[in-house]
């Protein structure tokens, strides 16, 4: 069945001539999401945080299956989070890495994880490498197959970029993995919500998620999985009275399942709001979403090559509803203050959050349009009226 426009569009909280084109930054949530936390939180202020959540337990139970669904793995393999950064260091901090071992990764990969990756080699000598790519800008699953030795410890990998719409090929990436009994950990921040996300098919070890992006769910919350084989070798970095068992005087039990990976205190209503938003993303149909975002953003691409001295930045064998470019003469920056003007909601790329990939490409601030399945045409014809006002009145200024 296609998506029901409509009712999707009744569902926002928005003002009518509102374009939002930020949902790689933080969508926007259907009233339902917002209606599910308010809820919660009236009920916190009227009866106790704690009791509340008591008496909320199956449906914060309930969230462990969303997104078990989401991501066809079990329950007990999910990990309730603040955000993806977080679910992201409670899997590669617990990993037991030792001088020499190698974290191969991507040109394209996300600032914050390749930090990590600095500091530890840095403290523990880790080899981190690169995997190229191939001519049209996704990680080359050959080289990787190429760079493989009995040092590579760990393949992590980001699904789609922050600064575009490349999507790896995380399925053909975790086949190797798995064949080669590598741990394999997918960032999968900017692509849960919007492309189907299997983590069966994916095959891997780990994979991190937020609620705020494509998933539609409110800020400051997030998820981890971890594939249950493996969680009993894993050592989370921080350990507290949720993630462990206090049993004696000077010993300790970590928990069996993924809440290893969680901290006991949480903000519910952001989490029962991410499950809301789950359900809703899944009563749509991942596919739908898939295909609608595709046309879309192909649609969108296409509109763009229009205007004159705009540069289209996106690459990759398969592209995403991120939509990268830059107007020649004026920065990105002031290109999303200006569209602000008309109402129309995007944000700027800078090259800090994918040093690699930037210096590889050298690319310049970047405008970022990220479409959602909300968004419509003639959404678009507005931005690329809007940019042309743009760009005229800085061709006329010179
Ligand atoms: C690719 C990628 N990974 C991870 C993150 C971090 O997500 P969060 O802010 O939820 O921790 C982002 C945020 O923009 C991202 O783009």
């Amino acid at each position: 069945m296609p998506i029901d426009l409509n009712s999707v569009q009744q569902d926002l909280c928005t003002e009518q001539n509102l374009i939002h084109f930020n949902s790689a930054g933080a969508s926007l949530m259907p009233k339902q999401v917002l209606d599910c936390q308010i809820q919660h939180l009236l009920l916190e202020a009227s009866i106790g945080g704690y009791e509340a959540a008591r008496k909320k337990t199956a449906d914060i139970d309930a969230i462990y299956s969303s997104v078990a669904k989401l991501i066809n793995c079990e329950i007990s393999e999910v990990a309730l989070v603040e955000n993806a950064t977080i679910g992201w260091f409670s899997a590669f901090y617990a990993i037991d890495f030792k001088a020499g071992d190698k974290i191969l990764t991507a040109q394209s990969e996300y600032g914050s994880n390749y930090l990590s990756y600095l500091q530890l080699a840095r403290e523990k000598g880790v080899v981190i490498e690169i995997i190229p790519s191939t001519s049209s800008g996704e990680v080359s699953v050959s080289a990787l197959q190429k760079m493989l030795d009995d040092k590579v410890k760990l393949i992590s990998i980001t699904h789609i970029p922050t600064n575009g719409g490349l999507v790896n090929p995380i399925v053909e990436i975790g086949k190797i993995a798995a064949a080669n009994n590598i741990l394999y950990l997918v960032d999968a921040c900017q692509s849960v919500g919007q492309l189907s996300v299997d983590v069966k098919e994916i095959q891997c070890d780990f994979l991190s998620a937020t609620s705020r992006k494509y998933l539609r769910g409110p800020r400051g919350a997030g998820f981890l999985y971890v594939r249950k084989t493996i969680i009993s070798s894993l050592n989370p970095p921080l350990i507290d009275v949720r993630s462990a068992t206090w049993n004696t005087l000077d010993s300790y039990q970590l928990r069996h399942d993924a809440k290893r990976f969680e901290n006991w205190e949480n903000n519910y209503a952001a989490l029962l709001g991410m499950g809301c938003a789950i359900d809703y993303a899944l009563h749509i149909g991942m596919h739908n979403i898939t295909a609608y975002n595709a046309v879309l953003a192909k649609s969108l691409r296409h509109s763009l090559t229009k205007i004159k001295g705009l540069s289209l930045w996106d690459i990759g064998r398969e592209q995403c509803a991120i939509v990268t470019f830059s107007l020649q003469g004026i920065e990105s920056s002031k290109v999303q203050v200006l569209l602000l003007e008309y109402n129309i909601n995007v944000s700027c790329s800078r090259p800090t959050s994918t040093l690699i990939d930037a210096s590889t490409r050298q690319l310049p601030d970047l405008v970022r349009a990220s479409l959602h399945y909300f968004n419509h045409q003639a959404q678009i014809d507005l931005l690329l009226s809007a940019l042309s006002e743009i760009n005229d009145q800085h061709l006329k200024s010179k």
